[in-house]
């Protein structure tokens, strides 16, 4: 796939629920489909920026240059000259092969405000357009906010197959079903469905009495949509990673959660690339 220009995959992380884990399998996976030879672009949407920063990027107080590209098209109309993609991502200093695009603090605001104030068509397919310049691209992820806005809409828009981690616990199972089920229109007024990746169980701690609980009743419940693979409870190396700026899988190479992203990676790249 690398030789040909085509459209990347866009891999969306989301969950209506924070804390679950978004952020640190946005990174990993990001990073380790880097090591297996795939062009990829982080695009951080969340204003947070800790995507972003795991890849040594820091969130700025303007709108950021994923902000600066959004309002640059969603004013397309205008005579001005618009700059390539290119002009609006940067490498990350701590893995070079990985070109990131990533908002400022003030970010959901200002797209909110443009949202309204332009042709909500354009603004809605804003997203879905910029992916198409991203032909230079084998994989965009994106890791996402919790909570959903117009702003989110135009992300899914753009989106091919969404990924949500969930811990086990009622909380973000339930923030999995908000998100299916808010995924429901804009699947209908898109042009291209948005298919499931996969939901998985991350802080999975195999003899907790709440995944022995949980895990049948999903698994029965969503099928295969639900990965295989679980994410162990490994504090050690995700908050030691987050700490030092980087992926989980880049500074602990054989570490528990490494090592199950890793089968978590092969699980969703024999679905997404079937
Ligand atoms: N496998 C794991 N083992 C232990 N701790 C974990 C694991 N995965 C994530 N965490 C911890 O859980 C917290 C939340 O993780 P993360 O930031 O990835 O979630 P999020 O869904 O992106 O949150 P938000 O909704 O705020 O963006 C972090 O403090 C992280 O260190
Ligand atoms: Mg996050």
């Amino acid at each position: 796939m690398s030789e040909s220009k085509k459209k990347p995959i866009v891999l969306t992380i989301a969950n209506n629920k924070g804390g679950v884990g978004k952020t640190t399998a946005a990174a990993a996976i990001t990073h380790l489909l880097s090591l297996k030879g795939k062009r990829v672009l982080l695009i951080d949407t969340d204003p947070q920026g800790n995507c972003a920063q795991q890849f040594g990027i820091d969130s700025t107080d303007d709108i950021g240059l994923l902000g600066e590209l959004l309002l640059d098209r969603v004013n397309r109309n205008s005579d001005a000259k618009h700059a390539p993609l290119e002009n609006y991502i940067v490498k990350s200093p701590v893995v070079p092969e990985i070109d990131v695009l990533s908002g400022g603090k003030p970010l959901n605001k200002a797209v909110y405000t443009v949202i309204f104030a332009v042709n909500s068509v354009v603004a809605a397919n804003v997203f879905r357009r910029i992916m198409k310049e991203a032909d230079m691209y084998d994989y965009v992820v994106v890791d996402t906010s919790p909570s959903f806005s117009s702003f989110t809409d135009a992300v899914f828009m753009g989106t091919d197959w969404v990924l949500a981690p969930m811990l086990p616990d009622k909380n973000s199972i339930d923030g999995v079903n908000t998100l299916f089920k808010y995924l429901a229109p804009i699947r209908e007024e898109g042009e291209h469905d948005i298919r499931v990746a996969g939901v998985f169980f991350n802080q999975a701690n195999d003899r907790s009495r709440a995944l022995h609980e949980f895990e049948p009743l999903i698994r029965e419940g969503w099928k295969d949509d639900v990965l295989k693979t679980k994410i162990p409870v490994n504090p050690a190396a995700v908050a030691g990673a987050i700490n030092d700026d980087q992926p989980v899988t880049l500074k602990y190479p054989v570490a528990k959660a490494t090592k199950a992203y890793k089968k978590l990676v092969e699980e969703v790249l024999a679905r997404v690339e079937a």
